[in-house]
């Protein structure tokens, strides 16, 4: 499974904590968590942004969402997990890759979607916010819900303290709800070549039977 990140990569580091099988980190522009991942000896890749426009209005969404799907896709890639990635896809990567891309989130969505979703609960001034897991759709921070966990807001609480202490249950509500969804697929996928084998040996039930059908008609 790849992670893709474009900040500091506590989740990241989280994840490979909890022995989440991580083949791929890949960035979005340099940043710690590539760093984190080199040292770690996991395969890394870069799709700067800069190589596509930036972040001014000319960056090119679907050549950068295309890039980054090649690469995906040629590392053999079955599962994406976003874990801090600063960078809006088009739809080629959810076409690609549809219903396995996770996103988790600093809020409880559907409340507070967007980039800015800590400042914004804290402006609403709610009792309580959380972070959501869930399944990236090209309608941003809009697909299904998998997991969620509440936090509270204390009083005097700043975006830095209270995003800290959301990351906190980040940290372990995405790595267990992402080995779940691995173990979900590895069922499905097991099932798939318990299905093949059953096949093939139908195929060689049938040229067998075929055979006689002519050892008997001559
Ligand atoms: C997390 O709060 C995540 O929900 C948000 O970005 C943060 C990533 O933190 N999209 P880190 O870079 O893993 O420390």
């Amino acid at each position: 499974m790849a992670v893709l990140v474009s900040g500091t990569g506590s989740i990241l580091e989280a994840m490979l904590a909890e022995s989440v099988p991580v083949t791929l980190v890949l960035a979005d522009r340099q940043c710690r968590a590539l760093a984190l991942a080199a040292s770690s000896g996991i395969e890394t890749e870069l799709v700067d942004r800069g190589g596509f426009g930036g972040f001014g209005a000319g960056f090119d969404r679907w050549a950068f969402t295309r890039r980054v799907t090649d690469v995906l896709v040629a590392h053999g890639v079955d599962l994406v997990a976003m874990a801090g990635f600063g960078t809006v896809f088009a739809r080629p990567v959810f076409e690609a890759f549809a219903g396995r891309i996770l996103n988790t989130h600093p809020a409880l969505l559907p409340a507070f979607p967007g980039w800015h979703a800590v400042e914004d609960a804290l402006a609403a001034e709610v009792a309580v916010t959380g972070c959501t897991v869930h399944l990236a759709t090209v309608e941003t921070d809009a697909g299904p819900v998998l997991a969620q966990a509440e936090v509270p807001v204390l009083a005097g609480d700043t975006v830095q303290t209270l995003h800290e202490r959301i990351k906190e249950v980040e940290r372990r509500l995405y790595p267990a709800t992402v080995k779940k969804m691995i173990d979900d697929l590895g069922v499905v996928g097991a099932t798939d070549r318990a299905l093949g084998a059953t096949d093939r040996a139908l195929g060689a039930t049938d040229r067998a039977v075929g055979a006689t059908d002519r050892e008997v008609r001559r």
